[in-house]
């Protein structure tokens, strides 16, 4: 059920000798930021695309009703805005637990709003990992998401928050964007 990616991820780099690191975050890493940061500064990176294609049974749903929650696909030519953190290293011993349903952490190059740029790790879930759904209509995908409740709190809010904040910061995501209109709002 639980694509537990703790143990992989903690193989995964070796931090040694590494005072600090970017960390390119696009979608709950936006607004929930529950970790100690050194600089922030909106980013984008290439050829990839925010789908909420990944289920969540640890945050925002249950293993018997899962939420879901964004990942990245590839998708050349395509920009994903998002917000890149400087953090030390040990961050990541939180941020692994908090992303343990299948994400891995990559690295990416990332392009700050100057057009400078600089190397970084980003959290993605990808295909062959147990959690992923994958594509389904924006209407079901919204319907999934105003039913599914978690530990963190109800899926809608994870989307709710996640549109205004891509608002925010002048992030074009017509996926998101479509899914949230699409959510079956309370009377
Ligand atoms: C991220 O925000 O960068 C990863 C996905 C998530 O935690 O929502």
């Amino acid at each position: 059920m639980s694509a537990n990616t703790i143990e992989h991820n903690r193989q995964r780099f070796d931090f040694e000798g590494v005072e600090a690191i970017w960390l390119f975050g696009y979608g709950s890493l936006i607004y929930k930021v529950d970790f100690p940061y050194l600089e922030k500064r909106p980013a984008a990176i290439q050829g990839w695309v925010r789908r909420f294609w990944q289920a969540s049974h640890d945050h925002r749903g249950t293993p018997e009703a899962p939420g879901r929650v964004v990942t990245l696909v590839k998708q050349p030519g395509a920009t994903c805005r998002g917000m890149a953190y400087r953090v030390s290293p040990d961050v990541f011993e939180h941020l692994d637990v908090r992303e343990k349903n299948g994400y891995l952490r990559f690295k990416t190059p990332m392009t700050f709003d100057d057009s400078s740029q600089a190397e970084g790790l980003v959290y993605i879930a990808t295909e062959d990992n147990e959690a992923f759904l994958g594509d389904a209509p924006a209407t079901d995908i919204a319907r999934q998401i105003a039913s599914a409740h978690g530990p963190s709190g109800p899926n809608s809010e994870y989307l709710l928050n996640l549109a205004s904040s891509l608002r925010e910061l002048g992030a074009e995501c017509e996926h998101t964007f479509a899914i949230e209109a699409c959510l079956p709002r309370e009377a």
